[in-house]
């Protein structure tokens, strides 16, 4: 099941010659990122040395992974491409359609006759392409691909933005709409702005109770959601090589929650001893002998201000643990401090529940360090205060951990052991009382606390921290606690101090699994049926988008004027809109739901310019459609920001929206609004958003000379009769051009295929 050895070797037998290459044309040593980028070109060896930001540059990445909620939409989109098999190895992984309640024992089962519909679609479709499926209950996509896909080196991409976990492991994995993933399976090249670099240089050691997550939870606060928006951020120093390789894992993957393309480090020793522990040994002998192609060069860090487009300096000594939000993973606020910045915001400071999971936090090292204060608990004589969950990263994991009693030392302490699967992370949690909407605190181990994300309440305060921390506050149920500082009250009255954590950072008698949920692909797929129905509510084939016109845009009505943060989860909302991924009809009633109107501050409350009256956004564009009338969206800063999901794109694209305006994109949303055939506009002055009255309607103008790097217009027909034009800008090439005049980027495919 693991990544095909002699297909590595391919791979690193290219990486000499191709460096020393790309080390000429640029003009001096390399960094790990570049490494990586310049041997995964689609035309091989580079003829010219790119400008990062700038090119847009063809790459051949080594494989795809897909979760079970993208990769509907994804694989339904690679059925239209008239392909016989993926071109890559690929993968899919079943994990966010679990529900998390009750524990892993009710709620899996639950899931398999919930979504069994769904679950056969993807085993079916894996089949007849050859791509690898892992069970419901297998674990968590990135967990699952560090554990037996990422390699060293190695370049993937995958419909999830936390794909990037995979630079734990030194690669360059990159998160990316269905539409992508389709062209790579299709065995087309993937297009990507070649990034910036953010060197990001560890000193000192990690001890106590800071871990790999702070590190990130501090990047966070220093760059933003948005810091890291087009690069890639390579961390490197003796800091970085004292950690361990899930740790790694965990900086990279939240490198996605502030926007940075991927994360990734240099191959080590403690990846060396991930390899070997996850019976990749003849990966890290293969690794081994390349092993300075495999890493940046010695020159970039000895001098990183001369090779980095931004450098950043922690020394991990001094670094302190984080607790980030809420609503946002980089209010970063260090431990010591957050009893006096809660008082000081009114949040509130009694924690209901603790969450240890998700992709990002939930190796065997982050179990175990979780454990050993869980265990203190009990030592001590504790009660934990709030409700306590957890989810294994996989079942590799789940097993080992069982097999070490790790699980049962959480179940000593009442906590519910759920599914190896994303479940509270992604809104699949049935939360007891959470329709009450109550004010109330969480602490998780996630990477995002967007409202309602986890419970569906726009009232849950959540916090991101690390799993020893979450299980700390959770004990003592209070925010504001400070384990290094501060002590509980026992069950005798006694004062107690938590000691710091401890853990393993492998286990010590070795990975075990008896099930891991893998199920390979049949070697001729050609006589396999793919399993839809036509009456399906939650699958449903596509057609084809129709191509752009010919003219100009006229007439546009204004559907939304977006206010603030518009994330992919505000414009295609998941939780139980999940169901609705492979369907494209049924999920477009949840478009743009989550964003707040600037005109009245509401949400999913819009003027109807056909009525006069208010109602919900679909529903808005439902009868703007049915008029055969066009209309425009206006966002604000880093529109689309979160995660990689197309459908963000596709239910504008579906319902008639015909271009999206803002003030600046988050990457992937931006190239997903391309692949659909779909404007992605932005201001040249960013205070003409003011200008955009309610009841306008607008015009495209420049579209019969649509041209890279030419601005469009925008005429603005104001409800008085007066009218003004604006200047926005766009960042489509020659080939998204393309893309817009056919309808899309699937529709150019397919025209290939039949040719
Ligand atoms: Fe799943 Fe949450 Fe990661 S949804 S893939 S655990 S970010």
């Amino acid at each position: 099941m693991a990544f095909d050895i002699e297909m590595i070797k391919k791979v690193y037998a290219n990486f000499g010659p191709r460096i020393e290459a790309a080390r000429k044309l640029v003009g001096r040593p390399l960094t790990l990122s570049e490494k990586i980028l310049y041997t995964h070109l689609w035309d091989g060896n580079a003829s010219t040395a790119y400008s990062r930001g700038t090119d847009y540059v063809d790459f051949a990445p080594d494989r795809v992974a897909m979760q079970d909620a993208t990769a509907q939409m994804a694989l339904l989109q690679f059925m239209q491409a008239g392909r016989p098999k993926v071109a890559v190895p690929s993968s899919v992984h079943c994990d966010h359609l679990i529900t998390a309640k009750n524990g892993a024992e009710i709620d899996l089962p639950a899931a398999n006759t919930e979504s069994k519909e769904v679950f056969d679609f993807l085993a079916s479709v894996s089949d007849k392409y050859g791509i690898g499926f892992w069970k419901p209950g297998a674990g968590i996509i990135h967990q699952v691909v560090l554990e037996n896909y990422a390699f060293p080196g190695g370049m993937m991409i995958g419909t999830d933005s936390h794909t990037v976990n995979a630079g734990g492991l030194g690669m360059v994995a990159i998160g990316v709409g269905g539409a992508d993933a389709c062209d790579v399976m299709a065995g087309l090249p993937w297009e990507l702005k070649f990034p910036k670099l953010i060197g990001i240089k560890l000193t000192g050691k990690l001890n106590g109770w800071t871990s790999p997550k702070d590190v990130i939870l501090k990047v966070a606060g220093i760059l933003t959601v948005k810091g890291g928006t087009g690069a890639i951020v390579e961390y490197f120093g003796d800091g970085a090589t004292g950690m361990s390789c899930t740790g790694k894992g965990t900086i990279c993957n939240m490198g996605a929650e502030i926007g940075a393309t991927t994360s990734t480090f240099g191959y080590d020793e403690s990846m060396e001893r991930y390899l070997r522990a996850t019976n990749r040994a003849d990966i890290a002998d293969a690794a081994n002998e390349i092993k300075a192609h495999l890493t940046g060069d010695a020159e970039v860090y000895a001098e990183p201000e001369k090779y980095f487009d931004q450098l950043i300096e922690i020394n991990l000594s001094e670094l302190e643990p984080y607790i980030n939000g809420p609503f946002t993973p980089d209010l970063a606020t260090p431990i010591s401090k957050m009893k006096e910045v809660a008082a000081a915001n009114g949040w509130p400071s009694k924690v209901e529940w603790g969450l240890i999971g998700s992709c990002t936090n939930s190796s065997y090292e982050d179990l175990s360090r979780a454990a050993s204060i869980a265990q203190q608990a009990i030592d001590k004589d504790l009660t934990i205060k709030a409700e306590f969950g957890i989810n294994p990263g996989s079942e590799q994991v789940r097993y080992t951990a069982h097999r070490d009693g790790l699980l049962g030392t959480f179940e000593d302490l009442n906590a519910t052991i759920f599914t190896n699967a994303c479940g509270p992370c992604i809104g699949m949690w049935d939360r007891v009382g959470a329709e009450k909407q109550e004010r109330n605190t969480i602490v998780h181990s996630f990477n995002r606390n967007f409202a309602k994300r986890a419970d569906g309440n726009p009232n849950t305060f959540a916090f991101v921290t690390s799993p020893e921390v979450v299980a700390a506050i959770a004990i003592a149920g209070d925010l504001g606690f400070n384990p290094l500082t501060d002590t509980l009250t026992n069950n005798k009255g006694e004062q107690v101090k938590l000691d710091p954590p401890k853990g393993d950072e492998l286990p010590v008698n070795g990975y075990a699994v008896e099930d891991s949920g893998y199920q390979a692909p049949a070697a001729d797929g050609s006589g396999v049926q793919v399993l839809v129905s036509p009456t399906s509510s939650r699958l449903q084939l596509l057609d084809p988008f129709a191509a752009w016109e010919g003219t100009d845009l006229m007439g546009l009505k204004l559907l939304i004027k977006a206010k603030g943060k518009c994330t992919t989860d505000h414009i295609s909302m998941a939780g139980p809109w999940l169901k609705f991924r492979g369907h494209l009809d049924n999920i477009s009633n949840n478009m743009l739901i989550g964003a707040v109107n600037f005109y009245n501050e509401k949400t999913d409350f819009i003027k109807n310019a056909l009525t006069g009256e208010y109602g919900p956004v679909p529903a808005t564009q439902r009868a703007y459609k049915a008029a055969g009338l066009g209309s425009i969206v206006i966002g604000d800063e880093n529109y689309g920001e979160g995660s990689s999901r197309e459908h963000a794109a596709m239910e504008p694209r579906h319902l008639g929206v015909r271009a999206v305006l803002v003030k600046s994109f988050a990457r992937i949303h931006e190239t997903n609004l391309k692949k659909q055939g779909m404007l992605g506009l932005t201001f040249v002055n960013k205070d003409d958003y003011d200008r955009i009255l309610e009841d306008d309607v607008i015009d495209i103008i420049g579209l019969t000379t649509f041209t890279p790097n030419v601005p469009l217009t925008l005429v603005l027909h104001h409800a008085d009769g007066t009218k003004e034009e604006i200047t926005v800008n766009h960042s489509y090439n020659d080939q998204q051009i393309e893309w817009f005049r056919a309808g899309g980027a699937l529709n150019i495919i397919r025209r290939e295929a039949a040719a």
